[in-house]
């Protein structure tokens, strides 16, 4: 396991000296904030995880304003004792990693243009803020997060292994569900940034089915469009519960992969 000091990952070259530059968000930047944050809201009312919904308040995300990283962190410090870490797009797998493993969510601050609501090559944001902070209240699913990393780090060499355990973070989250009150319900980051794939992953068009280790780590994902299947989850706790089991579904696979 590659073995970091917390400060020699926050002050990893390849993460510069980055911070949200709050004062040069445009009148633009707002506006597509508010459209996309009160188009989003309407659609996740009742579609979106309660845990989800509670974040949001509880991390003090509205309309009206950009999310403040400063005030993020206040809020996630008092709760889970998570932080933003900025980064300046995606980043290394051994980075990325090591960040969760700290404790540190990576998000970037730039903010997709009003022509562009609904396409990105890049995950903005919109997506890395507004669907992935408000559960990072959440101490159930942090401990995954956490726990998960942990995991990649030991196998951070092995290409194939990181391939496999990106399934499970695919499809928790970024595209996982969760059965709430008898009710589906949206957690996974990537559905709750889409306004279209809120609506289609809780249709009957894809399939739907419980969370299992094996079959995730044995599903590969797409990138490009909808998801066709997807994973239930019962409570936040089975993310956790479930990473030994992850650990040894993976070194079977890995074996046999050799
Ligand atoms: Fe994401």
């Amino acid at each position: 396991m590659i073995e970091r000091k917390p400060e020699d990952v926050f002050l990893d070259p390849r993460l510069k000296k980055l911070d949200q530059e709050y004062d040069s968000y445009t009148p633009e930047d707002f506006q597509v904030w508010r459209i996309l944050y009160e188009r989003q809201y309407k659609i996740l009312s009742g579609a979106a995880s309660e845990k989800f919904m509670k974040g949001l308040e509880t991390i003090g995300f509205s309309a009206d304003s950009i999310a403040n990283f400063e005030e993020v962190n206040k809020s996630l410090a008092g709760v889970t004792g998570w932080a933003i870490q900025v980064v300046p797009g995606l980043i290394d797998d051994d980075l990325f990693f090591s960040l969760l493993y700290h404790k540190r969510f990576p998000a970037s601050t730039w903010l997709r243009k009003k022509e562009n609501l609904d396409y990105l090559e890049e995950p903005d944001m919109f997506h890395d803020a507004f669907a992935h902070l408000p559960l990072l209240t959440d101490p159930d699913y942090t401990r995954f997060l956490k726990d998960l990393a942990a995991i990649a780090l030991k196998h951070i060499d092995n290409p194939l292994a990181i391939d496999l355990l990106s399934r499970i973070y695919w499809y928790t989250v970024e595209f996982g569900l969760i059965r709430e009150k008898g009710q589906l319900r949206v957690y996974g980051a990537g559905i709750l940034s889409s306004a279209g794939e809120t609506k289609f992953c809780l249709s009957d068009e894809p399939q739907h089915f419980p969370y299992e280790v094996e079959m995730v780590l044995n599903t590969p994902y797409w990138k490009n469009k909808f998801q066709d299947r997807y994973f239930i989850i019962e409570d936040y706790a089975a993310l956790y519960t479930s990473v030994p089991l992850i650990e040894e579904k993976l070194a079977g696979l890995l074996e046999k992969g050799d």
